[in-house]
């Protein structure tokens, strides 16, 4: 799958687990919730069933547009820009009866994270936006100049479970006043200052939790999140299938969460006890399933 630069948009982790705990069967509607390059769209499509694509990226679905045209044209295939914190209304606009399966493969495709506009990877000099949705106002570097301290001290310990989130918090407090924080460079260099400071040692670059902390405040990931499987929930028929694809603990501790309580009220069972992870040859293949965890629930 590749763009006109010729990169892979993106290599869809857990195809076949997905694909077969949706239990596709021809002609059926299913949501892709987080479309991206349309991985788990097209193993939804080989299956027989018609998909329902949804992406809050305008670039995703300019890019999806391009590659699902001939489904389009014969309605095997919908698409809509969108938060799937709307997937209900989305569904009724989209004048769709019956949704027999949905999937949230959450977090960024390879495309965002390689853009260098995008400013979500410290290993790129770009300005610090980190927009999933470009038509939003919020951006990292909003954040970043003009949060409180204590509230960047809050997201950095909060969404990025960062233990040096003070001292953190504290050196863009001062960095800023001298001059205004653009770049993810900038704020690379600061985050690995401090780690230094503190003598702290990391496999991973010091900046990532920062990073991620930041990305999940712009795009309200977390909130999304929860109202987005909620819904899913509503608009399901009986019998059908909600999966979720996580990437990191923060997620998976919602998803596994609500699952659970879907369960008590006796709205939902789950299909697997412990999450689906990938095979040693996925892994080999594609290091970023390497954090995936695929967890999946049938309304009752
Ligand atoms: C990991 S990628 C999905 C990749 C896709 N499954 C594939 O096979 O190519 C996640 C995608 O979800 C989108 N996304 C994340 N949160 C969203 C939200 N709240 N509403 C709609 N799209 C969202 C991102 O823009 C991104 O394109």
């Amino acid at each position: 799958m590749k763009t006109e630069t010729n990169q892979i948009f993106h290599e869809p982790v857990l195809l076949n687990e997905v694909v077969e705990c949706l239990q596709v069967s021809d002609d059926k509607w299913y949501i892709d919730a987080t479309a991206g390059g349309g991985g788990h769209t097209k193993g939804i499509l080989n299956k027989g069933g018609k998909v329902l694509c949804i992406d809050r990226d305008l670039e995703a679905v300019a890019y999806l547009k391009e590659k699902f045209k001939q489904e389009i044209a014969t309605g095997k295939v919908i698409i809509r820009q969108m938060n799937f914190n709307q997937i209900k209304d989305c569904v009724s606009q989209a004048g769709i009866a019956k949704i027999y399966g949905i999937i949230f493969d959450l977090g960024l495709s390879t495309y965002q994270i390689k853009k260098s506009t995008r400013g979500f990877s410290f290993n790129n000099d770009a300005m610090l936006d980190m927009r999933m949705s470009q038509e939003e106002k919020l951006t990292a570097k909003e954040i970043i100049n003009n949060y409180s301290q204590n509230d960047l001290y809050e997201i950095f310990r909060k969404f990025g479970e960062e233990n040096l989130a003070r001292e953190i918090a504290y050196a863009i407090y001062r960095a800023r006043s001298v001059k205004p924080i653009e770049k993810t460079g900038q704020l690379k260099q600061i985050v690995e200052s401090i780690y230094k400071k503190a003598k702290v040692h990391t496999k991973i670059n010091p900046a990532t939790k920062v990073f991620q902390a930041l990305r999940i405040e712009v795009n309200r990931e977390l909130e999304n999140l929860q109202i987005g499987i909620n819904q899913a929930m509503d608009i399901l028929i009986p019998g059908g299938r909600c999966a979720v694809i996580s990437f990191h603990s923060l997620e998976d501790r919602i998803v596994k969460q609500f699952f659970n309580e879907t369960v008590e009220n006796k709205t939902g069972k789950i299909i697997y006890k412990r999450p689906l992870r990938a095979s040693k040859l996925e892994l080999r293949e594609n290091p970023s399933s390497r954090s995936a965890k695929l967890r999946i629930i049938e309304k009752l």
